[in-house]
């Protein structure tokens, strides 16, 4: 068991996180930092008082400096804003960026030796600026938004072909939003390929549907964006590493090469353990499969460039 864990940003993102973290006990202690005065002190406080009844010892805190974050193993930063009318999508890149820079600053003083999971939109680029500005090695800083797509896709499929979302296996790629690949030819169910069981055009339909799962869930609500996914898949990496599990999941690494694509944050299969992480796996890829990826590294290039 890791002895804390901070979560940065106590918004929806955020405040899932500690509660899932502190529910699965993962660490002996949760701390939550946001810069509103009285909010990450009244969710942690809440949250612990909860801790009766789901039975669990982790004990969960609010605060607004980094002090109680002191000595952290482990960091998920989803600290941020939304995209708010007459705002361009620079604004938010700069507006993320300038968040995600400060906070990284932080995590670099008080815990030299922490992982970082970073959450923050836009994904690649923000886990780019997380790791430029935290100075910490590529092991240590990997970006979320793999396992949240992949649990998307997995969880299409399986409405479709009404099975377990436990048997249903896949992989989805690139950057996070609508150049993302889903990897059709790495997708199973209990180890039969998908294309044997669902047919082409229903397969391209839940790619699209996979595509715009951020989209569909923000029609929704209107005011903010997906969280209880998105917690969940935070969650999931940050156990892996803790546990030292050796998961090998869909993460945004930094690559140094692979897959043909250097200097970037993308999404790729990780293996996730103790240090974060442990290898970048490279698979084999189909032509318009690596054209794809190819296309969506064009796309964080060109984000990246815009800061
Ligand atoms: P939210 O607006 O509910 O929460 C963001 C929180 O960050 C707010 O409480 C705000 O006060 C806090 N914050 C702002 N500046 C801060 C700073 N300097 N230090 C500490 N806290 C600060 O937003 P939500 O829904 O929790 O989303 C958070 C971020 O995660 C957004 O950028 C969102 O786009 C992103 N996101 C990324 C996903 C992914 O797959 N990578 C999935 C879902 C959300
Ligand atoms: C999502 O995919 C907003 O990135 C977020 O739900």
């Amino acid at each position: 068991m890791a002895g804390k864990i901070t979560v940065v940003g106590a918004g929806h993102v955020g405040e899932v996180c500690a509660q899932r973290l502190a529910e699965k006990e993962l660490c002996r202690e949760v701390v939550l930092i946001d810069i509103i005065e009285g909010i990450p002190q009244g969710k942690g406080l809440d949250q612990w008082e909860s801790a009766p009844v789901e039975g669990f010892d982790t004990r969960v805190t609010g605060a607004n400096g980094y002090g109680p974050a002191e000595g952290s193993d482990l960091f998920i930063v989803t600290a941020g804003i939304a995209r708010k009318p007459g705002m361009s999508r620079d604004d938010l890149l700069r507006t993320n960026a300038g968040i995600v820079r400060s906070v990284s600053e932080q995590i670099a003083r008080v815990a030299p030796e922490a992982v970082v999971i970073v959450v923050s939109n836009p994904l690649d680029v923000m886990a780019y600026v997380a790791k430029e500005a935290t100075g910490f090695p590529r092991e240590r800083v990997v970006g979320m938004a793999g396992v949240l797509d992949t649990a998307r896709f997995r969880s299409f499929i399986a409405l479709e072909l009404d099975v377990s979302v436990e048997d249903v296996q896949a992989m989805v790629l690139g950057g996070h939003g609508d150049t993302m690949v889903p990897l059709v030819s790495y997708t199973t169910v209990s180890g039969i390929p998908v294309s044997h069981l669902i047919p082409r055009d229903r397969l391209d339909a839940l790619i699209e549907r996979t595509r715009n799962g951020g989209a569909e869930i923000v029609g929704y609500l209107k005011t903010g964006s997906a969280y209880y996914a998105p917690s969940a898949a935070a969650v999931q990496m940050a156990e892996a590493i803790v546990r030292d599990k050796r998961r090998i999941l869909p993460a945004a690494a930094y690559l140094e090469g692979e897959y043909g694509h250097d200097g970037i944050y993308l999404g790729v299969p990780c293996k996730l353990g103790e240090g974060g992480l442990q290898e970048v796996i490279e698979v084999p890829l189909s032509d318009a499969e690596a054209a794809a990826l190819a296309k969506s590294a064009d796309h964080v290039r060109g984000t990246m460039a815009h800061l």
